[in-house]
């Protein structure tokens, strides 16, 4: 039997004490795509800020036009215009395009101002050396299971954020899943572990899937399953703090089926394999924001 112990502890900002965050009194989401329209749904649903004071900026006026349409905020592609008197700047742009977007807006960002940029492989500091004042910058690397509130997004603060800010920020990304708060320095390697996380998680889903249909399931039962269990297996180990060698122990029954199986997982070199795909996506993180990568 599984002791239930409390959850896994979160880090907690280094120095830094919890704080209330601000109020936000005019938000700008900056390249409201997958990620940016789902902090905007999740910063309307948990009514950190209210629809009047939201206005969202895209590429293309279609849709800027849906943004407007189904969230009832102001939406465009005029950048300047969207941050233009914003206490709150929501950078959720390509890597490559965040040094233009600055250079852009440079003239009409507010000096108090803070910005919060979920770009990958973009540090505070390259946010604060484009512009010409000490700025208030956290940085936060969320992952796709945001879109649907069971996300994990890690929180840097910049030389100039606040305490406050950093409250701020994971109450925002709060809305949309867990939270943790690191040092900056961890930041390409929470890129390539949680962010790219799900997709070696999908590899996995679907391996275990291909397996049940080789034995005879159906797609989609098989599919059912596996991922289920990938879901539960992370919500023991979230949930009971305990070490996952230790919940795989109380899996495996000596000269039982499961030690088999873990054996061919050995041999195949998968904890290896997982452990070079973290380490060799961490390393791309580092270089995405001089890449031409889309
Ligand atoms: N998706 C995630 O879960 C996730 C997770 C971690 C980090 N991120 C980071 O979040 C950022 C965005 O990712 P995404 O998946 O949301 O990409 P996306 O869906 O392609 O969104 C990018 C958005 O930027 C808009 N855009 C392009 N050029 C612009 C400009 N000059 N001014 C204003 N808006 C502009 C695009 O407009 P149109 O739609 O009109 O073309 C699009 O809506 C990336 O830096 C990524 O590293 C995303």
């Amino acid at each position: 039997m599984i002791e239930m112990k409390p959850r896994l502890p979160r880090m907690a900002a280094a120095g830094s004490e919890v704080q209330e965050p601000a109020e936000i009194k005019k938000l700008a989401i900056i390249g409201a795509g997958k990620l940016g329209e789902g902090l905007l749904a999740g910063v309307l649903g948990s009514q950190l800020a209210p629809v009047s004071c939201v206005n969202a900026t895209v590429a293309h006026q279609p849709r800027a036009d849906y943004l407007a349409e189904k969230y009832g905020i102001q939406a465009g592609t005029g950048n300047r215009k969207a941050v233009s008197g914003a206490t709150l700047v929501l950078i959720c742009l390509k890597p490559q395009q965040v040094k233009g977007f600055l250079h852009e807006v440079k003239r009409e960002l507010r000096k108090d101002a803070l910005l919060i940029s979920a770009a990958a492989s973009v540090t505070t500091s390259l946010i604060e050396r484009e512009l010409s004042h000490p700025a208030r910058v956290v940085r936060a690397m969320p992952n796709t299971p945001c879109l649907i509130r069971h996300g994990m997004t890690a929180i840097a603060r910049g030389k100039h954020a606040t305490d406050a800010d950093v409250s701020l920020a994971n109450r925002i990304f709060s809305s949309m899943g867990r939270t943790v708060t690191v040092d900056e320095k961890h930041m390409d390697t929470i890129t390539g572990l949680s962010a790219s996380g799900p997709a070696y998680v999908y590899t996995i889903i679907e391996s275990l899937a291909e397996a049940g249909v080789k034995l005879g399931l159906p797609r989609e039962l098989s599919t059912e399953l596996s991922a289920q269990t990938l879901l539960g297996a992370s919500a023991l180990v979230l949930q009971t703090g305990e070490h996952p060698a230790k919940l795989k122990d109380a899996v495996t029954t000596p000269a039982g089926c499961t030690i088999d199986g873990l054996l061919e997982l050995e041999e195949g070199g998968l904890r290896l394999t997982l452990i070079k795909a973290v380490v060799r996506a961490a390393q791309r993180a580092r270089q995405l924001v001089d890449s031409q990568a889309t």
